[in-house]
């Protein structure tokens, strides 16, 4: 229900933190469900934050933020909800309520390779190898289960180049079609985790706000 917000409700609007990329064109669809849109197209607005609804009274506005900090807004309470991927919440481990999967931006976490490297098989245990990846811990934990080194190489995106110049042996991302390791000559050698993106909502919220919450999560 869309409603003209009390006094009282506009001092505390429900704050959604979406995380940018494709993850957000995956929400929009659903928001739109809801009948939850942005009043500014996100996609081309350069405001970070950005109205929304009113609904039973209370503001919604939403945060455009990267997927990782999606987390940490929640954590701290920034945020009262979020959407962020399944592989973030892995490597982050926020203390965050997680109520619902969206069954959106589906794809899985590998660790994949040249082609010609993961054909000779699995690094054997007691080897060394150079893994390129944004998820240090989920990539270190693995390699350290089957007793191989891994020297972790921390990038921020485009990991599928670090094999083709020569600076890592592995590496570990999220894949989808699969396209963007065939352009480079990449295969998947292992899947780690089955991802899909997540509502999440900071405890204090989720008690405080919780039947608003259950509203939305019920659109
Ligand atoms: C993601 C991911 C892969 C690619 C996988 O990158 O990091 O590179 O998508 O998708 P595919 O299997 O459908 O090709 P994104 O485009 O989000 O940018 P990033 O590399 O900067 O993280």
């Amino acid at each position: 229900m869309v409603n003209k917000p009390s006094e009282q409700s506009i001092d505390h609007p429900l704050t959604i933190a979406l995380s940018k990329g494709r993850i957000l064109d995956n929400t929009l669809p659903l928001l739109a469900h809801a009948g939850l849109l942005p009043v500014e197209d996100v996609n081309t607005t350069r405001k970070l934050m950005v109205d929304g609804p009113v609904v039973d009274g209370t503001p919604v506005r939403f945060l455009i933020i990267r997927a990782a900090d999606v987390c940490t807004y929640v954590e701290q309470g920034a945020a009262d909800i979020g959407i962020v991927g399944r592989d973030i919440l892995l490597e982050h481990r926020p203390h965050v309520y997680e109520p619902l999967d969206l069954k959106i931006g589906v794809c899985r976490l590998c660790v994949c390779g040249p082609k010609a490297l993961v054909e000779k098989g699995n690094p054997r245990e007691g080897s060394r190898i150079r893994v390129a990846t944004k998820y240090d811990h989920l990539a270190e934990e693995h390699f350290l289960k089957h007793g191989v080194q891994a020297e972790i190489i921390h990038l921020y995106g485009s990991m599928e180049l670090a094999p083709l110049v020569g600076m890592a042996d592995r590496i570990v991302d999220v894949v989808e079609t699969g396209n963007t390791l065939r352009a480079n000559g990449l295969v998947e050698e292992t899947t780690l985790y089955d991802i899909s993106s997540r509502l999440i909502a900071n405890p204090a919220s989720y008690a405080t706000k919780k039947s608003l919450i259950q509203t939305m999560i019920e659109k």
